[in-house]
C-alpha cells in the first residue's frame, strides 16, 4: 500500500496513538509530551473527518472521547492543599517532634494521631449546604482540576451529606484510590481483551503487565474523558483532613474519622494515638503489621499532632504543615528474572546499564526495568543475563538490582561484557574510575544532543510547551538542531517541515519558544546541563549571583563558598561543594559553552540582573519576611494602603482574604465578618491597631542602625507586647 495514502497515514497514526496511550497509562513511561500527543490525535481526527470511509469504532479518537484536548477547568482551593514532609527513621521522627516543641515553646509530650498513608491520588471535595458542589484534584496546591463530572467513579463518595451539624461549607481532603482487588480485576480484563498476546508479537501476554500500579491507574482514571471507560472502573475515596469548614472547629485530629463517618463520608477505621515520638513510633510499627489487610496500598504512616488548637501556631512551610509528617516505609524487595541488559546513553554521555526484568509487582507498582548503576557494580556482583535477581524499590525511587540468587543461576550462563562502542553513534566508549564508568566521548552523539535539548526544554527547566522528547527528535533529525541556542532561530516555516506540525501547532511551538526567553534565571542555569548542578543548586546560584554574567565571572573560591547551599544533607560538605564549583568553572571556561551562552544572549534570553542578588538577599533578611497580613475594618492612625506599604516594606506580604497561610489579621475590633470568622477557624492571630503599631514599630530599623527585629532567631514572631 502507498505509504502516503490517507488510509496508511490513518493506520499509522492510530498505531502511534495507541502505543503512546499504552506507554502513558500502562507503562507509566510516556515518551512524548502531552502536547505532542494532542497533535497526533488532532491530526488523526482531521484525516478521519476528511475520509469518513475509513471510520472505525475502535479508533483512539473515539476511545478517548471527542474532547480529549479539552482540559479540565482549573479551580482555586478554598484553603491551600499542602503535601507532607517525609521521615524515614525514628531519629528523623524525633527531630520532627523536637522542632515542633521549639516552634510551639511547649513542654511535656505531644500526643500524636497516627494514620495510614494511603497511596492514591489526593482529592478535595467541597460540600455546600450538604450537597457535593465540586471535586478537585490537588493540582498545584493552590488550584486543582475540576473533575466533578467524574465524581461518580468514586463509588463511596456521597452526593449528599447526612447526620447532624453539617457545616454550611465543607472542604474536605482525602485520597482517591483503587482497591487491590479492582486493580487485579482490571488488569486481568485488559490481558484477556488483548486475546492472550501483548500485541507486539513478542510473546505471551503475561510477559507484560497491563497497568503500572493502582495509584497511577486511579490518578489516570480520575482524569479520563471517556465516560464509557469510567463506567467500567471503580474507585473509592477515604477522607483524612479538613480544608475549610464553616462554623465547625475540629478539636482533635483523632476525632475526625468518626465525625466524618457521622456525616456519611468515608474515613479511616484504623487510627491510633501515641504519646511523644516513641509512642508514635510504636503505633507506626503496629500499622506496618496490619496494613496488608487494608483494601488499598499504603506507602507509610502519617503522624499528626492530635491537638488541633496548636496547628495554626505550628504553621506551614510553603510545601507542608509543620504539625504533621509522613513516615515512609522501608524499601520492599522482590525476586525476578533478568531477561537482558541494555545500555542507555544520557545527555552527559554517561552510559548506564539497565536491567530488563520479568515484570514483578513490588512496593505498589509493576517493575520491569531497574538500574544496574555501572559496569563495576555488574562485575562486582557478577550479574548475568538469565540470573534470578533481588530488586529493591522504595516509593518513587528508581528500582535497583541488589544481588543475584546464585543458587538459581542457569547452567551455561556467561559473565556480562559491557559493549565497547556507543550503540547510538558507534564511538568507542571511554572507561574510567574504579567503578568502571563508561562514557560516550562524542559530544555530537545524537543521544547526547537530544538529551541536552530535551533537558533544556523540559518542564523543570525552560518549560517550552510542545517540545517534548519526540519533537526534539524531529528537530535534531529533520532540521539539524544541535544545541539549545538553535531552537531560538527556528521559524514557523522550519517547524512546519516537521511531521505532525500544522499551522496552529507550529504557531504554538514558535510562541512557546519565544515565551521561554523570559523564564527565571535559575531555569536557564539548570537548563544548561552543567554537571552536578541540579534544580535546587541552580536556584541557590541564581539567588547568590543574580545574573548569569556574575556567575560566569565567579572565581573558584567564591563558588566553593556556595557549597552546601541547597545540597542534600548527604552531599553537604567540602567535597561535594568543590566538585560542583569545579564543574561550574569548567563549564564556563569552555569556549564552546561560552559561544553557546553568547548565542543565547543574542537570542534575548533573561540572564538576570546584577542588582537582583542584592535585592533578593535584602528582602529575605527583612524582619517580617515570609509573614502574611490581612486587614479588616478601618484603622484610626492611617489608611489601609499606608498600612500595607509599611508591612510590605518590612518584607511581609498582604492578602485580601484570610486563608490558612495568613499569619495576622489586623482588625479595628468592630468588624466581625468573613475575615474574622476565617481567622477564628484557622487560628490566625488577630491584632488590634495598637498591637499592630507596636509590632511594626519594633520591626522598623532604628535610626542609622540595623534595628531590632521583631522575629526571634527561631523564626517566632515576637509581638513586643
Ligand atoms: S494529610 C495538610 N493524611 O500523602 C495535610 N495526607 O505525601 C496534608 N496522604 O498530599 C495531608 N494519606 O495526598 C494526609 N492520612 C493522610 C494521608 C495523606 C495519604 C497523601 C496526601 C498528601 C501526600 C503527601
Amino acid at each position: 500500500m502507498d505509504q502516503d495514502s490517507p488510509k496508511s497515514q490513518i493506520d499509522s497514526l492510530r498505531a502511534q496513538i495507541a502505543e503512546h496511550e499504552r506507554l502513558y497509562r500502562i507503562e507509566n513511561a510516556p515518551v512524548i509530551s502531552d502536547d505532542d500527543f494532542d497533535i497526533l490525535v488532532r491530526r488523526l481526527r482531521e484525516l478521519e473527518e476528511k475520509y469518513p470511509q475509513f471510520a472505525d469504532e475502535s479508533s483512539p479518537t473515539r476511545a478517548v472521547g471527542n474532547d480529549l484536548t479539552e482540559s479540565f477547568a482549573s479551580v482555586a482551593h478554598i484553603a491551600p492543599m499542602k503535601s507532607l514532609d517525609n521521615v524515614f527513621n525514628s531519629a528523623e521522627l524525633e527531630d520532627f517532634d523536637l522542632r515542633l516543641h521549639k516552634t510551639l515553646g511547649a513542654e511535656g509530650e505531644f500526643r500524636y494521631c497516627v494514620e495510614p498513608k494511603v497511596d492514591g491520588a489526593g482529592v478535595s471535595a467541597v460540600y455546600e449546604r450538604g450537597r457535593l458542589a465540586r471535586l478537585l484534584t490537588r493540582g498545584d496546591g493552590a488550584k486543582g482540576d475540576d473533575i466533578t463530572r467524574n465524581a461518580f467513579v468514586l463509588r463511596n463518595l456521597p452526593e449528599r451529606l447526612s447526620g447532624r451539624n453539617i457545616p454550611e461549607l465543607l472542604e474536605i481532603r482525602g485520597e482517591a484510590y483503587m482497591t487491590r482487588a479492582e486493580f487485579a480485576r482490571l488488569s486481568e480484563l485488559a490481558v484477556s481483551e488483548r486475546g492472550g498476546d501483548d500485541g507486539d508479537g513478542g510473546g505471551p501476554a503475561k510477559r507484560k503487565a497491563p497497568y503500572a500500579n493502582p495509584r497511577n491507574l486511579a490518578a489516570g482514571t480520575l482524569k479520563l474523558l471517556d465516560r464509557k471507560i469510567l463506567e467500567g472502573r471503580n474507585l473509592e475515596v477515604v477522607f483524612y483532613s479538613l480544608g475549610a469548614a464553616e462554623g465547625f472547629e475540629l478539636k482533635r485530629q483523632s476525632e475526625l474519622a468518626e465525625i466524618l463517618r457521622g456525616w456519611g463520608l468515608p474515613s479511616f477505621s484504623w487510627t491510633e494515638l501515641g504519646d511523644g515520638p516513641r509512642g508514635a513510633f510504636e503505633r507506626i510499627c503496629e500499622l506496618e503489621e496490619v496494613r496488608a489487610d487494608f483494601p488499598y496500598n499504603t506507602d507509610g504512616a502519617v503522624v499528626k499532632l492530635d491537638d488541633c488548637s496548636l496547628h495554626a501556631a505550628a504553621g506551614m512551610t510553603s510545601h507542608a504543615p509543620r504539625w504533621a509528617v509522613a513516615w515512609k516505609y522501608r524499601a520492599e524487595r522482590a525476586r525476578t528474572r533478568l531477561n537482558a541488559i541494555t545500555v542507555q546513553v544520557g545527555r552527559t554521555g554517561a552510559a548506564t546499564p539497565v536491567a530488563e526484568l520479568e515484570p514483578v509487582f513490588i512496593s505498589g507498582s509493576t517493575v520491569s526495568r531497574a538500574t544496574l548503576h555501572n559496569a563495576g557494580n555488574i562485575a562486582e556482583k557478577d550479574i548475568r543475563v538469565g540470573d534470578t535477581v533481588v530488586i529493591e524499590k522504595a516509593g518513587e525511587i528508581i528500582p535497583a538490582v541488589l544481588e543475584v540468587v546464585k543458587e538459581l543461576r542457569p547452567a551455561g550462563s556467561v559473565p556480562y561484557e559491557f559493549p565497547e562502542n556507543c550503540l547510538e553513534c558507534g564511538s568507542p566508549l571511554r572507561k574510567y574510575g574504579e567503578k568502571m564508568l563508561y562514557r560516550c566521548p562524542n559530544l555530537s552523539c545524537p543521544s547526547q544532543v537530544r538529551g541536552r535539548i530535551a533537558h533544556f526544554a523540559s518542564r523543570g527547566c525552560m518549560d517550552i510547551r510542545g517540545l517534548g522528547a519526540s519533537a526534539v527528535d524531529k528537530l535534531v533529525e529533520t532540521l539539524g538542531v544541535k544545541d539549545p541556542a538553535d531552537i531560538y532561530s527556528l521559524t514557523r516555516e522550519d517547524v512546519m517541515k516537521l511531521d505532525n506540525f500544522k499551522d496552529k501547532s507550529a504557531d504554538n511551538l514558535v510562541s512557546s519558544i519565544a515565551a521561554s526567553k523570559k523564564r527565571e534565571l535559575w531555569r536557564l542555569i539548570f537548563g544548561l546541563g552543567i554537571l552536578e548542578i541540579g534544580e535546587q543548586f541552580a536556584k541557590d546560584l541564581a539567588r547568590k549571583y543574580g545574573s548569569l554574567d556574575a556567575l560566569m565571572r565567579a572565581p573558584l573560591e567564591d563558588l566553593e563558598s556556595a557549597r552546601g547551599l541547597g545540597s542534600s544533607s548527604k552531599k553537604k560538605g567540602g567535597e561535594a561543594g568543590s566538585v560542583r564549583a569545579l564543574s561550574i568553572r569548567a563549564f564556563f571556561d569552555d569556549p564552546h559553552n561560552r559561544a553557546l551562552i553568547e548565542r543565547l544572549r543574542a537570542a534575548g534570553l533573561n540572564f538576570g540582573s546584577e542588582g537582583a542578588a542584592a535585592e533578593a538577599r535584602e528582602a529575605e533578611s527583612l524582619p517580617l519576611a515570609g509573614k502574611v497580613f490581612a486587614f479588616t475594618g478601618a484603622l484610626k492612625s492611617m489608611g489601609r494602603s499606608k498600612a500595607k506599604e509599611i508591612v510590605e516594606g518590612l518584607g511581609a506580604r498582604t492578602s485580601a482574604s484570610v486563608t490558612r497561610g495568613t499569619d495576622f489579621l489586623v482588625s479595628d475590633g468592630k468588624s466581625d465578618g468573613d475575615k474574622a470568622a476565617k481567622a477564628r477557624e484557622y487560628g490566625t492571630r488577630v491584632l488590634s491597631e495598637d498591637e499592630f503599631l507596636k509590632m511594626v514599630e519594633g520591626a522598623r530599623p532604628a535610626e542609622g542602625g540595623a534595628g531590632k527585629p521583631a522575629v526571634s532567631e527561631s523564626g517566632q514572631m515576637s509581638l513586643g507586647i
